[in-house]
């Protein structure tokens, strides 16, 4: 069976790099804080072009973090989409604070941007975009609403990226995860940029930001055993930040494998009865899912299985849904694209070792159960 994602293969051809590198962690014995998370932070700072990376224990704790470090308290409010991974929501509701959604945008599948300043009010304290499947979300407007009512309400309103899914990818030139005050990704193995376990890390140009998420980072430390603030255990650990420097070195070819492979399908895909994701002329995609729409969907995806091929749904239920956030009193037809495309969406396998081969017989298999 293809795999979804080939975590096996990618491991294979790294493998005499990585081993080495997990066995000097383990020799040095400096499992927490060692060199290798440093180097890592430089690595990606020099990638994206942030001044600052702090690597952390996943990414949601980067997200937390991030409202953490800009003092979130209960009753603030945080803007997101109603159309993401659970964390993006999550990590503002766990302080108290109100999640505010919006409605995405039916092609890109990121946030509406021209729903989103409704949603501002006095208490909104920051917004979180999310470059959903691997492509970022309307960033400049974004960071334009976000500063314009700021200035209005007379506070900072902070744009925090959620990076998760897009690192590698770019928007007018700059890096996804450096597009806005703060950026979040995560080193799950599944994504982009992943490691062998949960690793995440924030983006910053801000000094004073960067200091203080480092400390949130270690319980609030500032110096040894002196806690300025109350704040986490989200360190990443040193083999899995040598394992994220291996593949560092290798990740530019593989973004631009992503690109070839998702191009293609795109192209295998045309005049199929299904909507392939939309490209924008200003920024990248990293397809940290390929992602299609298609009529009925849990049949298409029952087909698939039998075929072979395994497929996955991001996500089968928006965020305004979710059992947990039943108290915000949402309805589906808050949130229509939301509540749509969670019934269509389908990803299909996607990884920079996808052959062509594979990637034309999955093509095959879909277009014959589309066309039934
Ligand atoms: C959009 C989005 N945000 C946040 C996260 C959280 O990352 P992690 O699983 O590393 O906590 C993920 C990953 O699953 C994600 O896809």
């Amino acid at each position: 069976m293809i795999p979804f994602i080939d975590l096996k293969t990618q491991y294979q051809q790294y493998k005499a790099e990585i081993d080495a590198a997990v066995i000097k962690v383990m020799s040095d014995a400096e499992f927490i804080q060692g060199k290798e998370v440093q180097v890592l932070e430089q690595n990606l700072s020099a990638y994206t072009g942030a001044k600052h990376t702090i690597a952390c224990a996943n990414g949601t704790d980067a997200l937390m973090l991030a409202l953490m470090a800009i003092d979130i308290q209960p009753g603030d409010e945080v803007i997101t989409p109603s159309f993401t991974f659970i964390a993006t929501a999550e990590a503002a509701a766990i302080f108290g604070a109100k999640v505010v959604l919006v409605d995405i945008n039916e092609q890109s599948y990121n946030i509406d941007i021209n729903q989103l300043a409704d949603k501002i009010t006095p208490k909104t304290k920051a917004i979180l975009p999310v470059a959903l499947y691997g492509q970022a979300a309307d960033m400049d407007e974004i960071n334009a609403i976000a500063k314009h009512y700021g200035e209005k309400f007379g506070h900072k309103i902070c744009v925090i990226e959620d990076a998760a899914q897009s690192l590698g990818a770019e928007y007018k030139g700059k890096k996804s995860g450096h597009l806005s005050e703060m950026g979040c990704t995560s080193f799950f193995p599944s994504k982009p940029l992943g490691c062998y376990g949960d690793g995440g890390a924030i983006f910053t140009d801000d000094d004073a930001l960067a200091a203080k998420l480092r400390a949130l980072s270690s319980h609030g430390q500032t110096q040894r055993y002196r806690h300025e603030y109350i704040g986490l255990n989200s360190r990443l650990d040193t083999i899995q930040a040598a394992i994220l420097n291996v593949k560092l070195k290798y990740f530019e070819a593989e973004v631009k494998a992503r690109h070839t492979i998702g191009a293609r399908y795109t192209e295998l895909l045309q005049g199929a009865d299904c909507v392939t994701p939309m490209t924008f002329a200003d920024r990248t995609h990293v397809y940290a899912q390929y992602s299609v729409r298609v009529k009925d969907r849990d049949a298409v995806v029952a087909r698939l299985k039998e075929a072979g091929v395994p497929t996955a749904i991001h996500y089968p239920m928006p965020i305004h849904a979710q059992p947990c956030f039943k108290g915000l009193g949402y309805v589906d037809a808050d949130f229509p694209v939301s509540a749509r495309i969670c019934q269509e969406i389908l990803s299909l396998p996607m990884s920079p070792f996808l052959t062509e081969g594979d990637q034309g017989g999955i093509v095959n298999i879909l277009k014959k159960l589309l066309d039934r």
